[in-house]
């Protein structure tokens, strides 16, 4: 049976105490509302329809990608209204999902059981059980079997009521055609003079139509988000979901309370990652890759066998079979190294190919540059790409020796087996296989004396 989501999201959040919309905050590096449709989309929607208000055009811009439907509600006059806006012209025969913008950790498998039981000709309500259920709508049973007969808001509830702990999560599937009309027929009598979705449930119950309850798999998949701390114990349980997901696939991780990843990452096996890791992007780890702590990896190919040692940024690249990169080595965008190169502390690498078993071991600047083979960098040697106003490379062959503290003033080739003598700056080609240097001679004055102060 084709799905209609509609997603719940123009709440203000106060109490995120922000400028910024809550639903565009970033949870594991991606706004709340982004895991939310991921989730809805895993269902595979005829349409996905978010309700939004506050921040209305900074959240559509930040999912112009995104094929949603935009229904804007202007006054947030409850979750009933917001859903009667968001109902036109849904087919009757449709079955709809309510989600809320801002619980994140929702499971698709959960929101299929929700489907399934809507699809039967049900209103479904996804529930848990909440030791401290304060603040919530409770579920409010009776009858034979204890079926439901009510959602009661907590401002609207009885003592008694208030002792439940069976909670309304907000979710819901109902088929279309009887939502519509049961939200027809809302009124905002109630403590906030809001329209309550939750009210249908009473309806349903008059008209006969079954009412089921959902259990969450746990009461993680439904935290709702309206504080930081909210926000970051859902950063921590999903934390605990990729860490828990990476070992059992074997990576090993020193401390898998401090790793995050901001993106997919895949790894072959034995990989080993220590603490304080951030992963964005896209990035594979082939078999046997070592990364010390507190790097920063972001879309990035790594070959078997590489090590990545501390503090390195990697911005993204390829990087081949058997590198060595850092400690506190950076490489920007467009770097590709073929295998078995070495990275060393203090080098920025930049647009540049760097070919198999060649060294660039300290404290360099290599930009728009392509390094042959078996190739040495000695320290400080730095490309100068650019001349203010364009960027030029430099060509380095096979088996050349650049000395330390050299100066490739691009554009510059340096022929194979070529040797560089140090503190060179080079700003024509260099002939293969001989040394070219330019470098001022140097002098000792005899009988040269200091300086002595008056
Ligand atoms: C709602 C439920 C309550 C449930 C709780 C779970 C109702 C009446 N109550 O209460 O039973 O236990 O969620 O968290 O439904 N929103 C709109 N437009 C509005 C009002 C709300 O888009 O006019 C959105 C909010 O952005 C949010 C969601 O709906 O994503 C829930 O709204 P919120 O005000 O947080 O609901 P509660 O009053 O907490
Ligand atoms: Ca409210």
């Amino acid at each position: 049976m084709p799905t209609t989501v509609i997603v719940l999201a123009a709440g203000q959040g106060k109490r995120m105490r922000s400028d910024l919309p809550k639903v565009l905050h970033p949870l594991a590096g991606r706004p709340l509302l982004a895991h939310v449709l991921d989730a809805a989309t895993a269902l595979k929607p005829r349409e996905v329809r978010v309700v939004h208000g506050h921040g209305g055009a900074q959240v559509q811009a930040a999912f112009v990608e995104r094929p949603v439907t935009w229904v804007h509600q202007a006054e947030q006059r409850g979750t009933g209204h917001a859903v009667r806006l968001a109902l036109g012209r849904v087919p009757a025969r449709d079955v709809v999902l309510v989600l809320y913008g801002d619980v994140p950790l929702v499971e698709p498998a959960t929101l299929r059981k929700l489907v399934a039981k809507a699809a039967g000709g049900r209103l479904a309500v996804l529930t848990a059980q909440f030791t401290d259920p304060t603040g919530y709508g409770r579920i409010v049973r009776g009858g034979r079997g204890g079926r439901v007969l009510a959602i009661v808001e907590d401002r609207d509830a009885t003592r008694e009521q208030r002792a439940i702990r069976e909670i309304n999560t907000g979710l819901m599937a109902c088929p279309a055609g009887a939502l519509a009309k049961m939200i027809g027929r809302l009124k905002a009598n109630n403590a906030q003079r809001e329209f309550y979705l939750t009210d249908i449930v009473g309806f349903a119950v008059k008209d006969g139509l079954p009412v089921v309850a959902v259990g969450a798999a746990s009461a993680d998949e439904v935290l709702g988000i309206n504080d930081k701390v909210q926000l970051a114990e859902a950063g921590g349980i999903l934390r605990r979901r990729t860490a828990h997901a990476l070992m059992q696939a074997g990576v090993t991780l020193v401390d898998p309370g401090r790793i995050d990843v901001h993106g997919t990452l895949r790894c072959g096996r034995d990989v080993v990652i220590h603490p304080n890791v951030l992963f964005e992007g896209d990035v594979r780890l082939g078999d046997g890759v070592l990364v010390e702590a507190f790097s920063r990896i972001r879309n990035a190919n790594v070959g078997a066998g590489t090590i990545i040692h501390t503090h390195c940024v990697i911005e993204a690249g390829e990087i081949g079979a058997r590198c060595e990169i850092g400690p506190y080595a950076r490489m920007r965008p467009g770097v590709e190294l073929k295998g078995d190169v070495k990275l060393g502390n203090f080098v920025e690498v930049k647009k540049s190919v760097i070919g198999l078993h060649s060294k660039v071991n300290h404290l360099a600047y290599i930009g728009d540059t392509t390094i042959g083979e078996k190739v040495n960098v000695g320290a400080g040697t730095i490309t100068c790409n650019y001349d203010g106003a364009n960027k030029h490379r430099t060509v380095i062959g096979d088996g050349a020796f650049i000395g330390s503290g050299v100066e490739l003033v691009a554009p510059v080739e340096i022929g194979a087996g070529a040797t560089i003598g140090a503190g060179s700056t080079i700003s024509k080609d260099a002939p293969a296989g001989q040394l070219t240097v330019s470098r001022s001679r140097q002098a000792t004055i005899p009988g040269w004396k200091r300086p002595v102060k008056k």
